[in-house]
């Protein structure tokens, strides 16, 4: 019989995989894709580059990244099917859901991996992530009333993203500001949603199946579902003076602060670091009252939990990016799945490379019925 293991509460701590994409160290405040520091590709590079880091396994050459770039984009577009039934789907639920439903739509090939060869799932893994920006942004439209509009494939993806959410070609910083974001979500260790997306990946199942399980994960609060909370949060606290006493008031009230504490990090998250950069460049009042905020925040965390260093996590600073750059909160989460595909696809493929069935075990805790 196999050994038998407890593993702590939210398997903390235990590692489940060997992964070449990527890795988070908590301690030193320090993430990186394939071995590159993830801050500096997200200041450096266009996100077609990082992509085909991710995919192909190395940065492109200048000519890589051009053909890469041409072909991703040229995958950008929708099925019509998929087109005739956004304005159905967009009215379910959340928008989370919504675009769970229509990725369901769009990932036509259904095919379980298991019975494809190593190109078609790679092929498969690319069109998927080329079209969830365009799927998300339309799905948003649709949700507004308003009709989908067609990839641009001369815009990158970042920029096509927001032009086809807002219907606005964005500014050089706004456009800098997605693609930034974008960038420094793209892979993050083994979070909830890329474990996720391989649990379904290591049955076998389809892309498309392991991509929507992924999504699923990531609309939770606790994960990808925060920045908006941050910018209610923000709104909710109104004003510079105030953010002491709502803090300190939410915290009295067992409320968490959203935008603080991870499960890895015990500095500051590096993604907030950078997108903290941004948000100063663009300004605003809600850039202002975001950093006092974190100032008080911090300084209370700290006095309650001083073995802990509750720290600003990606979402607080990428919520107020987000919001100062004019997508609307109901459009968060969805951008963060944009990104976070392509860190799905990676891992699905290399799960699918070297593949066992991930299938832990329970300990049962309930009563025993005499039969
Ligand atoms: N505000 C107030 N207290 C907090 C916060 C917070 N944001 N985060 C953690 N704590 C407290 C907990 O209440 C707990 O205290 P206790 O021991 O008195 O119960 C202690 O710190 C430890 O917290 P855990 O829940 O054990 O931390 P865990 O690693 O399980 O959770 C998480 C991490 C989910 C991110 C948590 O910090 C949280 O809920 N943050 C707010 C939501 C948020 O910002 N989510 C985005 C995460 S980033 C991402 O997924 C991309």
């Amino acid at each position: 019989m196999a050994t038998v293991i407890d593993a702590p509460a939210g398997l903390e701590g235990v590692v489940v995989a060997e992964t070449a994409i990527g890795d988070v160290r908590g301690d030193e405040g320090f993430f990186h894709y394939r071995g590159h520091p993830a801050p500096a590709l997200a200041l450096t590079q266009p996100f077609e580059a990082v992509w085909h880091l991710l995919h192909c396994g190395h940065l492109p050459s200048p000519a890589e990244l051009a053909a890469f770039t041409s072909e991703t984009a040229a995958l950008r577009g929708l099925p019509p099917d998929v087109l005739a039934a956004l304005p159905l789907i967009a009215r379910t639920g959340t928008l989370m859901s919504a675009l769970r439903s229509a990725l369901s739509l769009a990932g036509q090939d259904a095919r379980p991996w298991l019975d494809l060869e190593t190109e078609e799932r790679a092929g498969t893994a690319l069109r998927l992530a080329a079209l969830l920006p365009t799927l998300a942004a339309s799905v948003w439209r649709a949700r507004c009333g308003l009709a989908p509009l067609a990839p641009d494939p001369a815009l990158g993806l970042a920029a096509d993203y927001y032009r086809m959410a807002t219907g606005r070609t964005p500014s050089p910083q706004q456009a800098q500001a997605v693609e930034r974001y974008l960038l420094l979500t793209i892979d993050h260790g083994f979070n909830a949603s890329t474990f996720t997306a391989r649990v379904v990946a290591s049955t076998g199942a389809d892309l498309t199946a392991a991509a929507v399980a992924g999504l699923a994960a990531l609309s939770g609060p606790l994960h990808g579902g925060a920045p908006s909370r941050v910018v209610d949060m923000l709104r909710e606290i109104g004003s510079i003076d105030a953010a002491r006493s709502w803090v300190e008031r939410a915290l009295d009230a067992g409320q968490r602060i959203m935008g603080f504490g991870h499960r890895v990090y015990r500095t500051e998250d590096p993604r907030s670091a950078v997108l903290k950069g941004t948000a100063r460049s663009l300004g605003g009042s809600t850039v202002a009252l975001a950093l006092e905020v974190e100032r008080v925040a911090l300084e209370i965390l700290d006095a309650k939990y001083p073995e802990r260093r509750l720290r600003t996590n990606v979402e607080f600073y990428a919520g107020v990016v987000l919001h100062e750059i004019g997508l609307p909160p109901e459009l968060f989460s969805p951008t963060f799945a944009v990104s976070r595909m392509v860190g799905w696809m990676a891992h699905v493929l290399e799960q699918a490379g070297h593949n066992r069935i991930i299938r832990p075990a329970s300990r049962y805790a309930g009563p025993i019925y005499a039969g």
